[in-house]
């Protein structure tokens, strides 16, 4: 199911008068059908029923889809008030915890309480500012053999299919960095899986209504991909385990985790074998198809606007090099401190993130009554906080749908509310490898926009799923040219 990108609705005039003129005893939102509430308008189109309840010019919008008492908010304030002043008063939401939960119920991004408070510390190190400059390296390497392997390509081949390469090659970085083992040519049992999960977990598919048990085909289909991206991580852990060196990396510190630490759990000197899978899992999944599809739309809205690619093509010329005789195919590997002198593209990889947002929603559940934008919300509702509305409401960006990394100067950035853009969500529950994926984004954009020129296959608008993560319809496709 899908709509075109730049469906228009992010309702829009001044926001407090809006806050102050609506407070009432239920938010107003889409009439729905008895019963089923507005199911089949979600399942039908999630991302057009999405623009409908953004163009209520109330802040916050109710909804009924399957069994749960949906509120959309669209204001920062409101956002942030969830997110991190009141974040004690929120859970992960049952509609995720039922989805997900079906596949890792016990990895970081489902847990709650002390347990997630004891882990999320114990797993931090793996993502401080120092550490994941020493995975700089790694991530220019990796990335500069991958577009050694392009300019081998055939030119017969036809466009290169970006998505799927990006998929790849952020996985073989997230092994390498954070596991420390060499996936390169056995990545594609668990990217496949990935995308098969993904799939069955789409918002717009019936599919995703059905628990994974019933035997559908869907969840056939998803089963065996979870049977298989666990054999894969199954293989991990013994070769880890078999392994005479010491590691310091991820995967060594949770085979070292303490159940006892904070958990409650009774301790027998490590993680269950199902625990670690499911924190392993968590991380496979969530480490590196969000920042494959960052990539992903960086580039393809960088084909499609030549002229904003030469600057970033200047700029990267001038910081790395251009190899002296004017191609590019010799110039300097980014490095991390590289990154300070590269303004334009860190204002390309935010604004990508802005436009389109891999996590295009954060859910939560108030474990309470709650007062949101002026009204009462009941304990259990699920709250959905959507990047896709915020990101392109025109009370905060101007021209909202359009590619324009230049907006992104020192200034913007002050006058723009918290939670204005948030694509890394926030609170204590923001995104554990938000440094990590930023860093990987930059430097690999870096590396292969610094050997190649984009031209565009895949042109926006856009058809999307939101499936797991905001997902182009058909995989996105640009044409290459070596500078
Ligand atoms: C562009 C790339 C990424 C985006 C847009 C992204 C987005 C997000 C968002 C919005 C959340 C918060 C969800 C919520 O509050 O409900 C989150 C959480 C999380 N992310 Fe990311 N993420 C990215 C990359 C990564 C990477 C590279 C990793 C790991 C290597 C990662 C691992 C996680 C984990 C484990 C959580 C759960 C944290 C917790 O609950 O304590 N993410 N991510």
């Amino acid at each position: 199911m899908a709509t075109h990108d730049g469906a228009d609705g992010t309702g829009g005039t001044d926001a407090e008068a809006l806050r102050e003129s609506t407070a009432g005893d239920r938010p107003p939102g889409p009439d729905g059908v008895p019963v089923i509430g507005n199911t089949l308008q979600f399942l039908r189109d999630p991302l057009t029923f999405y623009a409908r309840c953004a163009a209520y010019e109330d802040d916050v919008v109710t909804y009924r889809v399957a069994t749960s008492d949906g509120v959309m908010l669209k204001h920062p304030a409101d956002i942030e008030q969830v997110l991190v002043t009141d974040d004690a008063d929120y859970r992960r939401a049952s509609i995720i915890r039922n989805a997900l939960g079906q596949i890792a119920d016990g990895g970081l991004f489902l847990m709650e309480g002390e347990a997630w408070s004891a882990h999320r510390t114990a797993l931090q190190p793996s993502f401080y500012r120092d550490r994941v400059e020493t995975y700089a390296d790694m991530m220019a390497r990796f990335a500069d053999e991958r577009a050694a392997e392009w300019a081998e390509r055939d030119s017969e081949a036809g466009p290169l299919p970006v998505s799927e390469e990006m998929r790849t090659l952020t996985l073989e970085i997230l092994a390498k960095t954070l596991l420390d083992v060499d996936i390169r040519g056995r990545e594609s049992a668990i990217r496949d899986a990935a995308a098969v999960i993904s799939d069955r977990f789409d918002a717009g598919s019936v599919s995703a209504l059905v628990p994974l048990w019933v035997p559908t085909p869907a969840n056939r289909r998803c089963r065996r991909a979870v049977a298989q991206f666990d054999d894969a991580i199954a293989d991990i852990v013994a070769e880890r385990r078999a392994s005479d060196e010491e590691f310091d990396d991820l995967l060594s510190i949770l085979l070292s985790i303490d159940p006892d630490d904070g958990t409650g759990e009774s301790g027998d000197g490590g993680l269950s074998e199902r625990q670690i899978r499911d924190h392993l899992f968590t991380f496979l999944f969530a480490g590196h198809e969000t920042t494959a599809l960052t990539l992903s739309y960086a580039v393809m809205l960088l084909a499609n606007d030549q002229q904003r690619q030469a600057r970033l093509h200047e700029e990267l010329d001038s910081v790395l090099g251009d190899g002296g005789d004017g191609s590019a195919a010799d110039a300097e590997r980014p490095g991390a401190t590289d990154l300070f002198e590269l303004d334009y593209l860190d204002r390309v990889v935010d604004e990508a993130l802005r436009l389109y947002p891999p996590a295009y929603t954060v859910f939560r559940e108030p474990t309470r009554d709650v007062d949101l934008g002026g009204y009462r919300i009941p304990e259990g509702s699920t709250i959905s906080m959507p990047q896709w509305v915020v990101h392109r409401d025109d009370r905060w960006y101007d021209d909202p749908d359009a590619f324009r990394p230049e907006r992104w100067t020192d200034e913007f950035r002050e006058s723009l509310p918290e939670y204005a853009y948030f694509p890394f969500g926030g609170g204590p529950r923001h995104c554990i490898g938000m440094r990590f994926a930023l860093m990987e984004a930059k430097l690999v954009l870096a590396t292969l926009a610094s050997r190649f020129a984009f031209d565009p296959v895949t042109e926006p608008p856009l058809d999307l799923s939101m499936q797991i993560t905001l997902q182009p319809d058909e995989p996105i496709e640009v044409d290459l040219r070596e500078r």
